[in-house]
């Protein structure tokens, strides 16, 4: 059993976005024990710790921060050197002059090593304690990427990036449909219940990637694994022109029906449900969004990218009317930001610059939950990770101030008693040197861990 003191920031509870703001916890002299399962026991003032607790060894993390790990609902591992792709242009053309020819490199098993081990390392360094990730083509390298995460003690859920058709470029990713099948189907039997902080999703990389029989024979493959926790996870309505595509490609009355069995207006099995997460969502439809609502499937909204590749914006109130749950997701490497308290930034101000009506300023436990709790409904992990709450996995940060430049000079001016302002400045204006300690299962990861050697 361990304690750790600090000044505990939090959304508790299981609100749904309207009703974040009541829900912000923040407690500055608080504590959490940490089991040795590494679940909270305690999360509260620390004047009141119950006395069969007081026993518990105590970290004091004064004048630090405790925050929940941060949950990055899309984040390519593949693309792990490709945050500075210079003269890509947008999506399509990005993809062709950039992002292939990087991917296609991990078909070298020292390339894919060496990205898995700075993939992880990143991740400890900025505190994404659980990660949504968008795999290789090539098995061996999600192999290596399953086996660094568990080695490192991240939470990760990732699969293998299904394409089956595509440009020349694309080329050393594609493989034929029985292959694309029988490859998510091995990576499920291998690594989906192999340890309780790895989980495998079906993931093709996008609707343009794989033709109308793959998709449907997706369907069919995600039929039979979804009462076993699998995910689904993809890109939707993007960009303007990969949508004209889709029309074009496929027989679909609009994106969304590609991956909820509409291909040609047929009605097959779908891939959309509870433990569905699309990335972007720029450009859906009021139809689109209802059914995404409808079906439980989730947005990952990823602002940095979307400024990156000059996709748009998710229209924030438009899509969270319909009751869509947003969460975000850092996109590295059309993100150019691991950190998502950077992401958090950028949803802020891209928010703020929707024109007219569309445009609001989002509160900051709004950002918050974004990043944390809304992270865990999407993956349906909310019941273990996300907040502070005693109940939950110790899965948290220790924010320290004191190592940046001016932040504990901007946090001073701010009254304690408000929680709302202190919180704008904490999570807008942290950035990774700040993050001094990282934990999952109340166990402590090191940045410095590296991959043993061959
Ligand atoms: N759509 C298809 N592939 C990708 C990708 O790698 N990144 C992004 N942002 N969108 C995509
Ligand atoms: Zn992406």
């Amino acid at each position: 059993m361990r304690a750790y003191r600090g000044h505990l920031l939090h959304i508790g509870g299981a609100p749904q976005l309207a009703q974040v703001s009541d829900h912000l916890v923040s407690v500055p002299d608080g504590v959490l024990v940490v089991d040795d399962d590494g679940v909270i026991v305690f999360s509260g003032e620390y004047a009141g710790l119950p006395v069969d607790l007081a026993g518990a060894d105590v970290t004091d993390c004064r004048p630090g921060y405790l925050l929940p790990g941060f949950i990055d609902t899309h984040i390519h591992f593949p693309q792990t050197y490709c945050t500075d792709s210079y003269g890509g242009g947008q999506l399509l053309d990005w993809l062709q002059r950039c992002i292939f020819p990087a991917e296609a490199r991990l078909a070298d098993a020292e390339v894919a090593r060496r990205t898995a081990r700075d993939f992880c390392r990143r991740r400890v360094e900025v505190g994404t304690t659980t990660a949504l990730v968008f795999g290789s083509a090539f098995p061996d390298a999600q192999d290596a990427l399953f086996t660094e995460s568990l080695r490192v003690g991240l939470r990760t859920i990732s699969g293998r990036g299904i394409q089956t058709v595509g440009p020349a470029a694309a080329g050393p990713l594609l493989t034929d449909e029985a292959a694309a099948i029988d490859l998510s189907a091995r990576e499920i039997d291998r690594w989906h219940t192999a340890h309780p902080l790895l989980q495998v999703a079906v993931v093709p990389r996008f609707a343009l990637s794989v033709t109308a029989q793959t998709l449907a024979a997706l369907g069919e493959l995600y039929d039979s694994v979804r009462a076993a926790g699998v995910y689904f996870h993809s890109h939707l309505s993007e960009n303007l022109l990969e949508i004209d595509a889709v029309r074009g490609s496929l027989d679909v009355s609009c994106y969304l029906d590609a991956y909820d069995g509409r291909v040609g207006r047929a009605g097959g099995p779908t891939l959309l449900g509870p433990r569905s997460v699309l990335a972007h969502a720029v450009h859906c439809t009021d139809g689109e969004l209802a059914r995404l609502a409808e079906t439980g499937t989730s947005i990952s909204h990823c602002p940095t990218s979307q400024q990156f590749l000059g996709s748009g914006t998710m229209p924030w109130r438009r899509t969270t009317a319909n009751g869509v749950t947003v969460a975000l997701g850092s996109d590295v490497g059309a993100g150019d930001e691991w950190l998502m308290a950077r992401v958090a930034n950028d949803c802020f101000k891209v928010h703020i610059s929707e024109p007219g009506s569309a445009g609001l300023s989002i509160p900051p436990a709004q950002l918050l939950f974004t990043a944390t709790l809304a992270g865990a409904q999407a993956l349906d992990i909310e019941d273990r990770v996300g907040n502070l709450d005693a109940g939950k996995q110790a899965d948290f940060l220790v924010i320290d101030p004191q190592r940046q430049p001016l932040l504990p000079e901007l946090l001073e001016r701010v009254d304690a008693e408000d929680t709302d302002r202190l919180l704008f400045t904490l999570l807008l204006g942290m950035r990774e040197a700040a993050i001094s300690e990282v934990f999952v299962q109340g166990r402590r990861l090191t940045a410095e861990a590296s991959m043993p050697t061959a």
